[in-house]
């Protein structure tokens, strides 16, 4: 905090442009925090807030339900292979913390005593919250809680750019996917298998190579373990297509929603699951089998119409298809970016793309500066009118996904003047 002696303030939005309050225009290189679909102030979905907000505004889950999130749940079932009913939430990390408790309290359900453990990939990131943050641990952001978290199991994961010398990538796969295996043949307690869905975006745009998903599913099947994935990031278009577990063809037990669910509009989240999961938890009163969950803005009716809208809006619109081709844009910069000598690895999947810094190329040296990169990038990226935001050493670019060809183009250029501009505060 002690860096930033004042914020930025943002007093108008619309399409992928921020105003701050003395004028300033800048293009939203985060999608507001990798959630904003159609840009900001779309009629649309203002009117779909403004209508809701005229029939109800927020009633509770709680015995209760309402039309749109009624309409929502056999929506996002329709375009879920596999799931069977949707738990609503508020947010990401808390749509996490469902998946892990539905898939640990599955086997208590089913009289299982042994399956306690779950098992993750390292790097992976799903939330802050306490069970989200065990889940996913990066030592960086949380390793100041490491003894408050829950243990896990953690395997690696196979990095195009960095993995051990005498491998090749494929080699590496071979190696990560042969020690799961071994794990779970070796002792029967994995409850869940938790990971997210087609790379990891916050622990530095680990996109997983071919098959790697698809063999963890198979494992998890193989030796009777829950496989849940998280597509808060990463579905609904990030990675070019509406989901990951299809492209991956590696169907879950439960699966979160999150980010662009509401178009980036409200707060909203949901936890789905399957037919299985799903009927363990029925039972007599007595049995005591329901989920103990439940949040005072679970289900909310203007966030859930505002849903529903969107996912209409992407049918309508074929935005799948739009992000196919728009994300080409991406690919005309390659070159030009690896050109930059401190530029080490590019990694891009549809409308995400990581761009590292290192010190030095042929060691991939991580750059380490005084100052924070992120707030460099903000301000370097500022002047060049693009918010930027990076992780670590990564610049992330994640534009809005309706974001039009010629937008695209603006925002990567702007991105690399950017990247030029800061090289001599970085290194
Ligand atoms: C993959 C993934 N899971 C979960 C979360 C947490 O979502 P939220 O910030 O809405 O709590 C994030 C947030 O960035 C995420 O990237």
């Amino acid at each position: 905090m002690k860096e930033w002696s004042d914020f930025t303030n943002i007093s108008k939005a619309k399409g992928v442009w921020l105003t701050d309050s003395k004028g300033n225009k800048m293009i939203d290189a985060v999608a507001s925090m990798w959630c904003n679909v159609w840009g900001h102030s779309n009629p649309q979905l203002v009117r779909a807030i403004t209508n809701q907000s005229k029939i109800s505004q927020h009633t509770s889950m709680f015995n209760l339900t309402n039309e749109p999130v009624e309409q929502l749940a056999k929506s996002l079932i329709k375009i879920s292979p596999g799931m069977y009913k949707v738990f609503f939430s508020d947010n990401g990390s808390s749509a996490m913390e469902i998946a892990i408790k539905l898939s640990l309290q599955y086997w208590k359900n089913i009289g299982e005593k042994k399956k306690i453990k779950i098992a993750t990939i390292e790097n992976g990131y799903h939330g802050d919250t306490f069970g989200a943050m065990s889940v996913g641990y990066v030592p960086e952001f949380f390793g100041k809680f490491k003894k408050q978290l829950f243990s896990t199991i953690q395997f690696p994961v196979p990095n195009n750019y960095r993995f051990p010398k005498k491998m090749t990538i494929a080699d590496y796969q071979n190696y990560c996917l042969d020690k799961i295996e071994k794990r779970f043949r070796k002792k029967e307690d994995i409850a869940a298998f938790v990971m997210e869905s087609g790379a990891q975006v916050a622990g530095g745009v680990i996109i997983y190579p071919k098959g790697f998903q698809r063999k963890i599913s198979q494992l998890c099947k193989k030796y009777g373990v829950l496989f849940v994935l998280d597509e808060i990031a990463t579905g609904f278009g990030r990675l070019g297509s509406m989901l990951q577990y299809d492209e991956q063809k590696s169907t879950p037990d439960i699966v979160a929603y999150g980010k662009m669910l509401t178009g980036g509009y409200l707060t909203m989240a949901t936890t789905l699951a399957n037919k299985k999961i799903y009927d363990s938890f029925l039972g007599e009163f007595n049995e005591w089998r329901h989920l103990f969950h439940g949040h005072t803005f679970t289900g909310n009716p203007l966030a859930a119409a505002v849903a529903n809208e969107n996912l209409k809006m992407y049918k309508k619109n074929n935005l799948i298809k739009k992000i196919q081709k728009t994300s080409k844009v991406f690919e005309k910069y390659y070159d030009e970016i690896s050109k930059i000598d401190y530029v080490g690895d590019i990694r891009h999947k549809g409308m995400l793309m990581g761009i590292e810094l290192v010190q030095d190329q042929k060691q991939k040296t991580p750059i380490s500066p005084e100052k924070s990169i992120n707030k460099i990038f903000f301000e370097e990226g500022k002047k060049n009118g693009i918010y930027l935001r990076t992780l670590g050493n990564i610049v992330m670019l994640v534009p809005p996904l309706a974001i039009a060809e010629k937008e695209l183009d603006s925002l990567i250029q702007r991105a690399i003047q950017t990247i030029k501009s800061a090289k001599n505060q970085v290194i």
